[in-house]
């Protein structure tokens, strides 16, 4: 699948993707399932070049969800130090294409080393002019619609707004994702069919997209190919196909 195919007035503005499947990567080569995560890291370089090469503003990373502390303590301590380890070694990729880092999820729960090196590297590309790479760590929807919600209504409870203050703007200015546009496509590898807690209120009407591919092997070709299928699709929020083509 090559690149040319792809119609660069009609990209979307920001992607968002799970990226799963390191776990069963690693399993099928009897290898311990951080040997997957390790290899993922490659995964991620080629898809963030890969974006910010065509010109995509936004790319959101589901790196971990709220849900993932739950996993053993080993495997949480490996993602940490490799996360770590990567955000130091990458950021003079990210200098190199012009990306911009930031992060969203719950930063005070990460190790402090962790948060350290993420917000060394967020400062370090903060003049970045080309696409925005948003980690989600430590992230989940519901977490920060509840943040949202309490934000909301402690306003409402110092006067500050009223009830017919409450609208979709609103939400969508308190939520953490409020720099950026809504994702139009959401991308989950590894053939699982669930949204595991990722960006609920901003997928409303993005369109989702599977593939069985395991995440230490996704590559840029896979990419364009998510693209080009996306490029393919009607997206008719809730109108009819006659009245979009009139
Ligand atoms: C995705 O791969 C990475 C994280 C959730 C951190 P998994 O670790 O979930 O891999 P599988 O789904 O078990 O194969
Ligand atoms: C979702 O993957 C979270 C990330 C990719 C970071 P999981 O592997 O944790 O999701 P479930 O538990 O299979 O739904
Ligand atoms: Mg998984």
């Amino acid at each position: 699948m090559s690149k040319e195919r792809i119609d660069q007035s009609r990209l979307p503005k920001h992607i968002a993707i799970i990226m799963d499947g390191n776990g069963r990567w690693a399993k099928e080569k009897g290898k311990f399932r951080i040997f997957g995560h390790e290899n993922g890291v490659k995964a991620v370089r080629e898809v963030s070049e890969g974006c910010a090469e065509l010109g995509i503003e936004c790319l959101t990373l589901y790196a971990f969800s709220t849900e993932n502390w739950n996993r053993p303590k080993i495997e949480v301590n490996a993602l940490m130090t490799l996360l770590v380890k990567t955000i130091k070694s990458e950021t003079k990729t990210l200098m190199k294409n012009g990306i911009k880092l930031d992060a969203i999820g719950v930063r005070s729960n990460l190790p402090k080393d962790c948060r350290r090196e993420l917000e060394e590297a967020i400062d370090a590309t903060k003049n970045n002019t080309g696409m925005t790479l948003i980690l989600a760590l430590s992230y989940s929807a519901k977490w920060d619609i509840v943040n949202a919600t309490k934000t909301i209504a402690q306003k409402a409870l110092n006067g500050e707004i009223t009830l017919e203050d409450v609208d979709e703007e609103l939400i969508d200015k308190t939520l953490t994702t409020h720099k950026y546009p809504h994702p139009e496509l959401m991308i989950r590898t590894s053939g699982e069919l669930r949204i595991s807690n990722f960006l609920l209120w901003e997928i409303a009407y993005s369109e989702l997209y599977f593939t069985t591919v395991l995440w230490p092997d996704y590559r840029k070709e896979h990419l364009y190919e998510a693209i080009l299928d996306f490029q393919g699709r009607e997206r008719r929020f809730g109108k009819t196909s006659e009245q979009l083509s009139s």
